[in-house]
């Protein structure tokens, strides 16, 4: 029999991300292989994001093209899995292309979905029915164990591209920040338990793994309780560092309520644990944070990030916000731009508020800021943002810095003739990217290179003529 192929398109953050590697990895023990034109496929996966409209209207796109291919190809599969599986449900079953439904709790479920589906010309549908349960209820402890089980076994570092590792510390998210679909999708905040982290952590390490990045919606709110003992962020970053063989630790995304201080401790201490920190503010000013449910003022996110950098000093920021919040005024705005020009990020995502359906800020306040406001108070902050690294970057030249080599940079013939080696991309401890031109095989190894030139995003280092 023809080896079956699969086609996979995936949206949204490095959960899904994860997740849609663990697919391919169940599917790829099953005999099948990756295929990146739809048109040779035999199933497609599409997983999907909810968190700002026009992620959803891609995938409406995307399958209006698949319900096309259905037509010269009666036998393709299209699975739908992922967030807006999970939001929607008989909603995406219902539509002409769509053959399987599977939410982010019945990942582990995907294989069989689709080998039921090869097989009939029915609709499958596999989603949460009550999404909002207690962490402690049995049905999200029998989903927590499967899909740890899932995870554990087709987690391999082919997987993960660049001899990096992204294993989850948790799933869900108990914040309810009110603009929001996250807590709607994904359930309720579960942490792993710590074994289970390491050994995946250990296997593919073995496996020639070099950094490893823990996942969750708030990851510095792990906290898993196993008899007297409570194992923190701070206690895992320790364990998986000790790790023989591993090279860097990472962690992503923190919220900055609750942040405990015991992880900014580790980084200073423990020189794998990388002096990076993804901790979106979402605004600077107070009305609008509260109306988001954030939990923080400026001021306290102001004294957290100044304390981050008194007790790691060399330590990279990176932030996310949200423009056109309703009923963001120039006011609100400008108070924005200044905690931007007081925390001086690395870099830091701009979205334009989005209202999603069923949360707090959708049903209760009005979307009243219009999208012009919206697309000029994003351009505006991407400008400073990109205005302060410009300046901060600068700092760098001239200096060593020490990368990770993730393999071909996007132009890799770039300075190919002159240097005799195509052009590498890495990045630091503190996630900056470099780039250099430099041997192939440098790919997945730690090298150390020195900064020529820098600009907002993006690090030159003179080449290194060999892997010596
Ligand atoms: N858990 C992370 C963020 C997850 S969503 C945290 O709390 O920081 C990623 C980013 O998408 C958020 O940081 C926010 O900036 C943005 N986002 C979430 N919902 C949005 C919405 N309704 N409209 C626009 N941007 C949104
Ligand atoms: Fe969404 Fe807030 Fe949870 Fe982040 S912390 S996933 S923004 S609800
Ligand atoms: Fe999107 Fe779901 Fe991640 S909504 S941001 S893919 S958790």
């Amino acid at each position: 029999m023809p080896t079956r192929k699969i086609h996979l398109k995936s949206f949204g953050c490095q959960m899904n991300k994860l997740d849609s590697s663990l697919v391919v990895g169940a599917l790829g023990e099953q005999g099948y292989e990756l295929t990146d034109t739809p048109e040779a496929a035999d199933v497609i996966v599409v997983n999907t994001c909810s968190v700002r409209e026009n992620a959803e209207n891609r995938v409406f796109s995307n399958l209006g093209h698949f319900k096309y291919l259905k037509k010269s190809n009666p036998n393709l599969r299209v699975a739908v899995i992922g967030c807006m599986a999970q939001r929607l449900g008989d909603e995406l079953l219902a539509h002409e292309a769509v053959d399987i439904v599977a939410g982010p709790a019945q990942l582990h479920e995907v294989p069989a979905l689709i080998a039921e589906a090869m097989g009939d010309h029915d609709k499958h549908l596999s989603v949460s029915e009550k999404i909002r349960q207690p962490a402690a209820s049995q049905q999200v402890i029998t989903d927590s164990h499967k899909l740890d089980d899932f995870e554990l076994a087709h987690d391999t570092d082919a997987n993960h591209i660049k001899s990096q590792a992204f294993i989850r510390a948790m799933r869900g998210c108990n914040n309810f920040c009110t603009y929001c679909i996250v807590p709607f999708v994904r359930g309720p905040e579960v942490s792993r338990p710590p074994e289970a982290i390491l050994k995946q952590a250990k296997k593919l390490v073995d496996q020639g793994i070099q950094q490893v990045t823990l996942l969750g919606q708030t990851v510095n709110s792990y906290q898993y309780k196993a008899g007297e003992k409570s194992y923190r962020l701070a206690d895992l970053l320790g364990q998986v560092s000790d790790i023989g063989g591993i090279g860097w630790v990472r962690f992503i995304t923190s919220h900055p309520g609750r942040f405990d201080t015991s992880i900014l401790q580790v980084m200073a201490s423990n020189p794998k644990v990388c002096p990076y920190l993804h901790i979106p503010a979402q605004s600077g000013s107070d009305r609008i944070l509260k109306a988001m449910n954030r939990g923080y003022t400026a001021a306290e996110y102001i004294d957290l990030m100044d304390t981050a950098r008194a007790i790691v000093p060399d330590i990279a920021i990176a932030g996310d916000f949200i423009v056109g919040f309703p009923g963001e005024t120039d006011e609100d705005f400008e108070a924005t731009v200044d905690l931007v020009r007081r925390v001086r990020y690395k870099n830091a995502f701009v979205f334009k508020y989005s209202p999603r359906p069923d949360t707090h800020s959708e049903k209760k306040l009005e979307d009243n800021v219009g999208d012009e406001i919206k697309q000029q108070r994003n351009a505006k902050l991407l400008e400073v943002i990109s205005e302060i690294s410009a300046e901060d970057n600068e700092r760098f030249l001239g200096k060593e810095v020490e990368v990770l080599v993730e393999g071909l940079s996007k132009k890799p013939h770039l300075n190919q003739e002159k240097s005799g080696h195509p052009q590498l991309i890495g990045r630091t401890a503190g996630d900056y990217i470099v780039v250099f031109n430099g041997p192939k095989s440098l790919t997945g190894r730690f090298a150390n290179v020195k900064i020529t030139q820098t600009a907002p995003l993006t690090l030159f280092a003179a080449p290194r003529p060999s892997t010596a």
